[in-house]
């Protein structure tokens, strides 16, 4: 059954309650006890400068309650700018009711709207090629580290030009992460 989530900026209020969420979306995959890398990455690119403040995108219950975040920062194709998606996050106990989706939907929508030509991820294509991601190498850019080519891929918007290619790079905290 879908969820109804309205989505919208994060404000202020919101740090507290994305760690929560991201916390524990990313829980499974860490040691028990042990706070996963990428609830502190998020802390860390909103005191930097790879900062979007319009990119950053809660989705919120009927009765107000944040129940997931996702979150676009600058990142570069070559010299030129892109968006660099992730993480993304749903508490564990609304998954699988669309939030995630929701969610995936409104920050696409919001970076064409925003003339942002390209969106870059590293995630399982299985899921994500449902929201027009494909292989990032179909467009002849190259990830980083050659061995996430299987998982990085490419969502291209509206403003894409074929001249964007070679290799991403993430902002500065997404390396120590
Ligand atoms: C990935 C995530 C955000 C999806 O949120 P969600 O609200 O559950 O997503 P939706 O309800 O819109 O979509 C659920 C669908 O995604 C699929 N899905 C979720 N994670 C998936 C993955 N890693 N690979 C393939 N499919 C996946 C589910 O199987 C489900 O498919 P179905 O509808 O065919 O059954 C959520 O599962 C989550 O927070 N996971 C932990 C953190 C994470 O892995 N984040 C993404 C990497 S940055």
């Amino acid at each position: 059954m879908l969820i109804r989530v309205l989505i919208r900026r994060e404000t202020a209020r919101d740090a507290d309650v994305i760690r929560a969420i991201t916390t524990a979306a990313f829980a499974s995959r860490r040691p028990p006890g042990q706070i996963p890398p990428e609830a502190r990455l998020i802390d860390e690119l909103r005191a930097g400068p790879a900062w979007l403040p319009a990119l950053s995108l809660v989705a919120v219950t009927p009765a107000g309650e944040v129940i997931g975040h996702v979150l676009g920062t600058r990142g570069h194709v070559g010299q030129d700018p892109v968006l660099a998606l992730g993480p993304l996050a749903v508490r564990p106990d609304h998954q699988r009711h669309g939030a995630g989706s929701a969610l995936m939907h409104a920050i696409l929508g919001a970076a064409d709207a925003l003339g942002e030509p390209l969106v870059a991820l590293l995630g399982d294509p299985g899921y994500y090629c449902r929201f027009g991601f494909e292989l990032s190498t179909a467009y002849q850019i190259t990830p980083p580290r050659p061995e996430w080519q299987p998982h990085f891929q490419v969502r291209v918007l509206s403003e894409y030009q074929p001249r964007l290619r070679g290799m991403f790079t993430y902002p500065e905290p997404f390396d120590r992460t």
